[in-house]
């Protein structure tokens, strides 16, 4: 094993091209019917194309000081899959507002004022002290939705597809941004603050776009969309729930996203997932 990277030496950190046609499951309440779930899942998101520019951007600020060969191929795997995410998602969200009528404008103005006024003033520390925080929370959801082969009730969706998809190859590069974090001497202080802010904004946004979507769809009020709600943060399947103790897991001193080895669930999702090429 490397000195740098901790990233199983069997896990070739693959760039897949697929392709989705969205258009169909869009259209509706895709998740289970339900509209809290869509509604909350079509959120989340409306939150990756910007996000995972400043992934990319963070971590290449410090790619001029690694050397070591292992980590620098999975830095430019990580960049690959990244941006392969932000178009999928650009495509996703685009399809959803032209499909339902929200305004994507609308929709991701507190992000985009928030990278303009806010994260542009941040050091390159601090700023890839948010990336390796923002992976932890993917990482970790990607990893309870892997674990959870009937997470949506119909597999067969394409947009079903995508999640695993995007799931799978956040659980491959999860530990990138923490090794070049920790090579270039980030401190343990920085990325749990970091991991407050990026847990706070994450879930405000995803909140505040489900809240404006709901109501143009005439859910907010109805009862059971609520009810949905409720059961499906906290008790069943109960999302919110169940990260918290991996999300608590990052406050530890001796932490690494490879503490938790999830190959199993890399292994049983390659091959499970689309691999035709968009090109
Ligand atoms: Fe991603
Ligand atoms: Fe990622």
């Amino acid at each position: 094993m490397s000195d740098l990277t901790k990233t199983p030496r069997e896990l070739d950190i693959e760039v897949r091209r697929p392709h989705f046609d969205l258009s169909s499951d869009l259209k509706e309440d895709w998740f289970d019917g339900s509209a809290f779930k869509t509604a909350f899942e079509n959120g989340f998101s409306l939150l990756f194309p910007i996000g995972e520019k400043a992934f990319i951007e963070s971590v290449r600020n410090f790619e001029n000081d690694v050397s070591d060969p292992k980590l620098l191929k999975e830095i430019k795997a990580f960049y690959g899959q990244e941006a392969a995410h932000r178009k999928v998602h650009q495509q996703y969200n685009e399809t959803l507002c032209q499909m339902r009528g929200y305004d994507l404008e609308l929709l991701t103005k507190p992000q985009v004022e928030r990278h303009r006024n806010r994260y542009s003033q941040l050091s390159p520390f601090q700023r890839l002290a948010a990336t390796v925080a923002a992976e932890h929370l993917t990482a970790i959801l990607a990893d309870d939705l892997m674990k959870n082969k009937d997470h949506f009730a119909d597999q067969g969706k394409s947009i079903a597809k995508l999640w695993y998809w995007h799931a799978l190859e956040e659980s491959e590069h999860k530990a990138v941004a923490f090794d070049v974090y920790m090579h270039v001497g980030g401190t343990l202080e920085g990325r749990r603050k970091a991991l407050i802010f990026a847990t706070f904004f994450i879930l405000k946004d995803t909140f505040r776009s489900m809240f404006i979507m709901l109501k143009k769809d005439g859910q907010l009020w109805k009862i059971r969309t609520w009810i949905d709600g409720i059961s499906f943060l906290f008790l069943k399947p109960g999302i919110l729930r169940r990260i918290l103790i991996p999300w608590m897991k990052f406050f530890s001193k001796d932490f690494h996203p490879w503490d938790l080895n999830n190959m199993d669930s890399i292994d049983y999702w390659k091959k499970q997932i689309p691999q035709e090429s968009t090109s």
